[in-house]
């Protein structure tokens, strides 16, 4: 792999993904590895990421001098720059200018490597307060600008570059072309990590580790879970198996479709689908607060996955079935596999490490033995989300899959503010389809990152219709726009968009007659209401 070193900033993952979009793998390592655990990992080419610190400053995170040594090709960016020439014989000091946002460079050599065929005519993105004041020796400087003395250095034959920039991010007009001429001319990496690759590659990964077994994956609806599925099946058939829990919270039509389209789309996997509504209503009765049906919601979940896996297991003779009922695993020492869509910055976010690969079933309520333990098939664990859509579509999964929006795990039961009942959910499953319907049409899908559609089920208010008055209940449109969903803000639909779901959800749905909109962004609010 390429090794993006991650210096603190939150720009590693962004680097990742460039050199993911030039056709490279890439991976993420936190500056605290060992040089040594680096170079063990066999990269083609290590990348310094940007930092919030200047290198002189305590505790700033240090380069080992000896990554520059070991002949493998480095690219600085930012910090990782700055860490460069300090760690060879350059200078970095502070020269009271601070470049920060667009900024024009002053000199460029479109004759170097790093900077092959560019020229002054682009906005590099800056963010720095210390300068590289002289290049390392043998180092040629072939950028300045106005704060940076040295805004960019190269020793081709050393394979070591750097830019004070940061090229990964969108507002530098040219900097994919920094990182492909890096991986290209300076690295002599070829383009060659593909989709189709991924593909055979898990596939074939994932035939090793299961072998002759069988595996298990609970199905979502969502586009992680259901192309992580369509990946183990195409690696073992009908060894896998699919379980669907259907919780009565789902939208409208929604389990039906999730059904059709992952049965199309897969053919060989086996899907079992468990109606488990009238569970979850009853265990839902009474209660309003939204932790708390929250944490029933999850509950029951796993109780009726593990009841519908300790089946499977059974059939499967990986479990045996005692007089008593109760469950043991068999001799025989079969291993449980269970398919799990876990992304990239999953793996980042909780430390980077290999991962546990042995996990035991936390939640024992549905009568596994206590030892009983699972194998963690995740066939995505390498990759972003917009990687797992291009492996989706290219798997054959249906674009109503492979895009659909997120939609919580809870479901509905967290959009009735109040007690869920079976009535209230469908009020609310009927204005929630108009909703879409009408987002849809409007072909506002893509632009918007979904829109909880909410029912106010304890609050009433006074309408007219036709010649009689009504004491009907609101419900909250919140459309909003994401990249990530950590933060938000309200979406701009059309007011004539807007209009036209207003107008036929109080038409079509009689038990609503007010539609309000949320305009607050995140934060201070929350996507979901609850
Ligand atoms: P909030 O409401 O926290 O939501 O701004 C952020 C994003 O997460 C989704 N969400 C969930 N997804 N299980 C999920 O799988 C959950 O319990 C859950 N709660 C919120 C929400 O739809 C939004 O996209």
């Amino acid at each position: 792999p390429v090794l993006v070193v991650d210096f603190g900033a939150q720009y590693a993952q962004l680097i990742a993904r460039r050199v993911r979009e030039a056709h490279v793998y890439s991976e993420i390592v936190p500056h605290s590895m060992s040089t040594a655990d680096v170079l063990a990992k066999d990269p083609l080419a290590i990348i310094l990421s940007g930092g919030p610190s200047s290198v002189y400053a305590d505790g700033a995170p240090r380069l080992d001098p000896a990554l520059l040594e070991a002949g493998v090709p480095v690219l600085g960016l930012c910090y990782g720059f700055q860490a460069m020439a300090a760690a060879l014989d350059g200078t970095v000091a502070p020269t009271g200018v601070r470049e920060y946002g667009a900024t024009r460079l002053e000199a460029i050599d479109g004759s170097s490597d790093l900077l092959h065929t560019q020229d002054l005519d682009q906005n590099v993105w800056m963010s720095h307060g210390d300068s590289v004041t002289a290049a390392p020796r043998g180092f040629e400087v072939i950028a300045t600008s106005s704060g940076s003395p040295v805004a960019a250095f190269e020793n081709p034959d050393r394979h070591l570059y750097g830019v004070q920039w940061h090229p990964e991010v969108g507002h530098s007009d040219r900097g994919q072309e920094v990182l492909e001429n890096f991986l290209r001319r300076g690295a002599g990496i070829d383009p060659t990590w593909t989709t189709g690759n991924v593909i055979d590659e898990q596939v074939a990964r994932v035939r090793e580790q299961i072998g002759e077994g069988t595996a298990i994956c609970a199905l979502s609806g969502g586009v992680d879970s259901a192309v992580a599925a369509a990946l183990v099946q195409r690696a073992i058939g009908d060894r896998l198996t699919c379980v669907y829990v259907d919780h009565g919270l789902m939208r409208q039509d929604e389990s039906v479709q999730i059904e059709k389209a992952f049965g199309e789309s897969t053919g060989g996997a086996r899907l079992v689908v468990v109606d488990a509504e009238q569970q979850f209503l009853d265990a839902l009765a009474g209660v309003t607060d939204p932790e708390t049906k929250r944490k029933i919601i999850g509950r029951e979940f796993i109780r009726v996955f593990e009841k519908a896996q300790a089946d499977i297991l059974r059939e499967q003779g990986v479990l045996e079935a005692e007089g008593d009922g109760s469950l043991e695993t068999t001799e025989n020492d079969a291993t449980a596999f269970l398919v799990q869509g876990t992304l990239y910055p999953d793996v980042v976010e909780s430390g980077g490490g290999e991962g546990a690969a042995n996990i035991k079933s936390h939640h024992n309520v549905g009568g596994l033995p206590e030892d009983l333990s699972f194998e963690l098939v995740e066939p995505l664990r390498t990759l972003f989300k917009d990687e797992v859509r291009a492996v989706g579509s290219e798997l054959g999964l249906p674009d109503e899959i492979v895009w659909r929006q997120p939609f919580p795990g809870p479901g509905l039961g967290i959009r009735i503010i109040g007690e869920v009942t079976k009535d209230r959910l469908d009020v609310l499953r009927r204005a929630d389809a108009i909703a879409r319907e009408e987002l849809t049409a409007a072909g506002l899908d893509r632009d918007i990152w979904q829109c909880p559609v909410v029912l106010l089920a304890d609050v009433r208010s006074v309408g007219v219709q036709g010649d009689g008055r009504t004491y009907g209940h609101p419900i909250v449109l919140r459309p909003v726009t994401s990249d990530d969903a950590m933060t938000a803000d309200w979406a701009q639909v059309p007011y004539e968009v807007l209009g036209r779901i207003s107008t036929r959800i109080t038409n079509q749905v009689p038990e609503i007659n007010r539609v309000v909109l949320d305009v607050t962004s995140k934060p201070p609010g929350t996507i979901e209401w609850e």
